[in-house]
Order: C-alpha cells, then structure tokens, then sequence
C-alpha cells in the first residue's frame, strides 16, 4: 500500500554490530593501559575502524535524503522576478496545520538527536576524564626510583651481613620504610660485589627474618648523600625465615620450603665515590652459586606469589605495572 506523506514513524537507527566492535575497541585500550603498549595500539586501530564505520552507517540515511534534493533534471532554473503578491492573494506562506504529510519534521528530529548525543557526551567527558586522569595516570608517572646512598663501603666489611634499614623517599615517610641484607662479597674483577637481598616474602609480603644472631648492641647510624639516614645491624644469618606461613630460603635467597614461589627479590646497587647506593628491586627465580659466583635468574619485579618462570607464569592475572 502505498503511504502518502513520507515516512511519518519515529526515525529509529537501524541495528548495526559497529556500536560493539567500538565498545571492545575502548575495553582494549583500558585493559592495555595495564598490560602493554601493543594491546593499546591494536585497541585504538579498532576503535578507529569500527567507529568510522558506525558513523558512517548512521549517517548513510542523511546523506541519501541529500542526493535526493537534487533535482533530477539537474540544476533549478534560475527563478525569475515577479512583482510582489499583496498580502490578501496568493497561497499561504506556510502549509496548512492540517497538512502535516507535506511537513519535513525529520531535520529537526535529527538536530534534536544530535544535540542530545552531544550533550551527553560532552558531560560525560567533563565526569568520567578527570576521573579517569587521576585513577591511571599516577601509574605511569613518577615511577623511576630514586636511588638511596646507604652508606661508605667501609660500613660493610668483607664477608659480614648487614640488615640496612632506610626510607626509600623521605618525602612519603615511614610508608616508604625498606629494609635489605647486605653482604659484601669482596672484590670481583677489580670492583666490589655485593648481595642485596630485600627482605619482603614473595608469598604474600611479609618482612623476612634472619636465621642467626643480630647484634642489636652494635647497631649504627649512618648519614648518606641527601641527608637519608640509614640503620645498620651486624647480623649472621645461615638462612632467612618468614614468621607468617613457614616459608623458608637459603641464604643467597632460594626458597626452600614454604609457600613462596621464587627465591627472594633483589636490589640493583651501584658504587660511586666509594659509597654504596641501592636501586630498583627485581625478581629472581632461581640463584645458582653463591657470593660473587652466583648467577642470578633475573626478571622484572613480580607481586608477591606470582610465578616469574615455567608454564605458572602464563597462567598467573595479569599485574599492573610495579
Ligand atoms: S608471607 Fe611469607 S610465607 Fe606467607
């Protein structure tokens, strides 16, 4: 049947898959921002693409109702000038109220979508980006450690432990309190070696023990560059325990029994000025040898019961970045 008036129903989009493909475009970018760079790229490639594609199928009836307009046998012949009508003769300027089927409501209901969709959207950005802002981008800025002069290399004699206590950044305060075994190895091809040892559970967290005598008695203070302040305790450990569930490692920091995961994580040192400074901690999963001999199986720094070798690795959530 053939209807009169043009399409009187409301103008609503036709179902399209583009909206979802968009969707998992963002879901990606998210989730990238966690994981990795790549999945943000490949999820801003099909944000692009699906949302050029969504655009344009909306759009697709707008741009139809344009070609439409045109006059079929071309361009409108250029009107000529008459003399004017007075008020009291011609046709009205307006279409009668009663006939609506030759009123074109469909600009307006477009103008009114669009309008609606800005707005909303504009508000929702204004909400959801500061937000947003502040709930990832600490993650990604200000994460370089700064690294913590501990002392002179005379603090640690040859052979002996030490248990260095310090404040990672003063500017945090106690929150930032670490602490590390210190050992030093002596020389190793002409320079000093050291095993720095942190004393966190790769369990689940908890401050590590020695397994022998600390000499409280003998405990010293000591002054680094920058004004940090540094405790230092002789200790003589034979192995280190966790007093929370049992776990247990050697004394280079192998687990040995319990329920951690990997050996013990480790400090980065340098030696500058002969004075000894800590840097970034590490991962390590398996420590062969021992002293200036040992080789160390070292990985980024992992979360505390998370795997860093073997097939457990592939299997454990994902961490965000540390
Ligand atoms: S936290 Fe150390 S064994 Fe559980």
């Amino acid at each position: 049947m053939e209807r009169s008036g043009g399409d009187q129903g409301p103008h609503l989009p036709a179902p399209s898959l583009w909206p979802v493909g968009f969707a998992v475009g963002i879901v990606c970018i998210l989730a990238g921002l966690v994981v990795s760079w790549p999945a943000v790229a490949a999820g801003a490639l099909i944000t692009v693409i699906f949302g050029f594609l969504w655009v344009r199928d909306a759009t697709t009836e707008h741009r139809r109702m344009d070609l439409h307009e045109e006059p079929a046998g071309g361009p409108a012949p250029a009107r000529r000038s008459v003399e004017p009508i007075p008020a009291h003769k011609g046709e009205a300027a307006m279409p009668a109220p009663h006939d609506e089927a030759e009123i074109d409501r469909f600009p307006r209901n477009k103008f009114l979508e669009g309008a609606t969709l800005g707005l909303g959207a504009a508000i929702g950005g204004i909400v959801t980006l500061p937000v947003l802002g502040f709930a990832v981008l600490p993650a990604f800025t200000d994460q370089e450690t700064e690294e913590v002069d501990v002392g002179t290399l005379g603090d640690y004699p040859e052979g002996e432990w030490r248990i260095a206590t310090f404040l990672e950044d003063p500017d945090a305060g106690e929150v930032s309190r670490r602490t590390a075994y210190v050992r030093n190895n002596g020389p190793l091809e002409g320079r000093p070696s050291f095993t720095v040892v942190s004393n966190r559970c790769v369990h689940l967290g908890c401050p590590v023990q020695p397994g022998g005598p600390s000499e409280e008695d003998k405990k010293k203070i000591v002054r680094g560059e920058g004004g940090t302040q540094v405790e230092l305790t002789p200790t003589q450990p034979s192995n280190f325990g966790c007093p929370c569930h049992g776990g247990a490692y050697d004394i280079e920091g192998n687990r040995t029994a319990g329920p951690p995961v990997r050996a013990l994580d480790r400090y980065e040192f340098s030696i500058r000025n002969g004075r000894l400074f800590l840097g970034k901690t590490y991962s390590v999963s398996e420590v062969q040898g021992e002293g200036k001999d040992a080789r160390i199986k070292r990985y980024r720094l992992a979360g505390p019961g998370q795997h860093v070798d073997g097939l457990e690795s592939w299997l454990y959530p994902i961490q965000p970045p540390e």
